[in-house]
């Protein structure tokens, strides 16, 4: 499941050829990018700047998660909850899409990066949309990383639309499994998320992928969403791969009483 690979603590996108510790990666990073608004009550700075700054973060991340051999990053952006924000601060998170596929979607076609994302796009203004699917359709042809935006996107939306689909399609209730369930999600046919990173020092997961993250493991982080870089993915990275996941199972070497 996981792909070997190694890195080093303290240092930051190292070169692979100076790593030294074995590490297992987790195919899927789903993260939860929280803080924005108090790094910028820090600084004196309004809450909309600390969104502009998000999407620096993204990028490095973006880079970081691709080189250390990350497959999947799934990135919640807008949740079906922030609608209840300000207009003033909806309107801006609206134009971020956008804004952030103009400076770097050439740079994420030149790193081979396939854009995808998930949520009811169904309400999102028509130029988040266009830039979203304008990058989906430049980049669905490449190979590498998965770069995944959850966009007004919701646990419990998804599973009431998967509850629909499936009635719709009038399943006796016997014909209902965990696949059924699974396979009606709204989500892409993605694998289910290894790590779950939540930064901004909040322990919740704000109906973020409620089916999906039954296994996932967790990792919450104290520092707030722009200030995450390199090093603080390798972190998350590193803790997961101490983690031993055992499914609901028993630990190898452990099954004699
Ligand atoms: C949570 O921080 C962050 C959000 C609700 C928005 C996240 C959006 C981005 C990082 C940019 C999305 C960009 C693209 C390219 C899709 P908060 O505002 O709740 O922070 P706080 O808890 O400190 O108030």
């Amino acid at each position: 499941m996981f792909e070997k690979f190694s890195l080093n603590k303290g240092k930051t996108a190292m070169p692979k050829h100076e790593d030294t510790k074995s590490i297992s990666i987790p195919n899927h990073v789903a993260i939860i990018m929280d803080g924005n608004g108090r790094w910028a009550k820090k600084r004196g700075l309004p809450r909309i700047a600390g969104h502009r700054e998000a999407m620096k973060t993204i990028k490095r991340v973006t880079k970081e998660a691709d080189r250390l051999g990350v497959k999947v990053l799934t990135l919640y952006a807008f949740s079906t909850e922030n609608w209840k924000r300000p207009k003033a601060e909806v309107d801006f998170l609206m134009k971020l899409p956008q804004q952030f596929l103009n400076s770097y979607l050439k740079e994420l076609i030149e790193q081979n990066v396939q854009v995808k994302a998930m949520g009811d796009l169904s309400r999102l203004p028509t130029y988040t949309l266009s830039a979203v699917n304008d990058a989906i359709e430049k980049t669905k042809a490449n190979s590498g990383l998965i770069l995944n935006f959850a966009l007004n996107y919701g646990s419990h939306a998804e599973i009431v639309q998967a509850v629909k689909k499936i009635i719709r399609e009038a399943h006796s209730p016997e014909d209902i499994s965990e696949k059924m369930i699974a396979d009606h999600m709204i989500s892409p046919a993605l694998p289910d998320p290894d790590l779950l990173i939540r930064t901004g020092g909040e322990i919740r997961l704000s109906n973020f992928m409620l089916w999906q993250l039954a296994y996932t493991e967790l990792y919450f982080s104290e520092e707030y969403w722009p200030d995450f870089n390199e090093q603080s993915l390798q972190d998350a990275v590193r803790a997961f791969s101490s983690r031993q996941r055992r499914f609901g199972g028993l630990a190898e070497g452990s099954e004699n009483p």
